[in-house]
């Protein structure tokens, strides 16, 4: 049973070696996660490959109000993948969802070949089990709106989420009309590039995130982020949309249940 949430961070990675019992950034993994939820905040953590999402799925066997996706990020793609384990992984019932993966042409050290071969097999994967996808994807909306489109076309059951989306309203706008969600970061709390998409997209297609230990918002920038500050990147969606905070809270919480089947 999930405790009533009052906000969900979509995307954190907690398992992350800055959330360490020993490290000098500040409370501990446990810490940080009792905190948000005793303030009413849950979590998904995603895993970037098998041994994070393997912990991610502990992280959620340990706490109600915490979620796990498990998935291969681009950047993991020219490692070798069990994908029957990690298929494996993925039937675990406190795993909501396939990801993240997608397409990455930014901090890429592997080749574009790997990184779609791993891509289509979550997707395949990700239809297979009737999950949703957590895509990432850097600078590489064409390439990814393609391949998306392509299996969206032959089934309709799928579902996607971008996280951090860093598009423009243009590409947002294609990856709505395949009913597609969005999801959003501490940068729009400091940056205007983001005003145009959440003002313009529907309130019922936006998922808030935080994508920590990266990515603070204000008035953190520059530390360690945690899922407590997801409420920035809420306070800053309501602003944008002319909305009172409560009202944006509850609107991207019921997304976030709705979309991952939070129960
Ligand atoms: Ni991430």
């Amino acid at each position: 049973m999930t405790p009533k949430l009052k906000l969900i961070d979509i995307h954190c990675h907690l398992d992350f070696s800055d959330f360490d019992p020993s490290t000098k950034l500040g409370a501990s993994r446990d810490e940080v996660i009792k905190r948000a939820l005793e303030a009413g905040i849950g979590m998904i953590n995603i895993g970037v490959d098998l041994e994070t999402s393997q912990k991610s799925i502990a992280l959620a066997e340990k706490y109600d109000g915490v979620f796990a996706v498990v998935g291969i990020h681009p950047h993991d793609a020219d490692k070798k993948i069990d994908f029957k384990e990690l298929k494996k992984l993925a039937k675990h019932e406190k795993v909501v969802g396939i990801g993240e993966c997608g397409l990455d042409n930014v901090r890429s050290s592997t080749s574009n070949i790997e990184q779609k071969d791993i891509f289509e097999q979550q997707i395949e994967l990700a239809l297979e089990l009737d999950k949703p996808l957590m895509i990432h994807c850097r600078d590489a909306h064409k390439e990814v709106l393609e391949i998306l489109k392509e299996y969206k076309n032959n089934e309709a059951s799928l579902r996607c989420n971008i996280h951090f989306f860093s598009g423009n309203w243009e590409q947002a706008q294609e990856y709505l009309k395949l009913g597609f969600s969005l999801s959003f970061d501490g940068p729009i709390t400091f940056s205007h590039d983001y005003d145009e998409t959440i003002k313009n997209m529907p309130l019922g297609r936006i998922m808030a995130e935080t994508d920590s230990p990266f990515a603070a918002p204000v008035p953190y920038r520059g530390q360690r982020n945690e899922p407590l500050y997801v409420q920035e990147v809420v306070k800053r969606i309501a602003e944008i949309k002319v909305i009172s905070f409560e009202e944006a809270a509850k609107q991207t919480t019921k997304n976030a249940i709705t979309f991952f089947g939070l129960e």
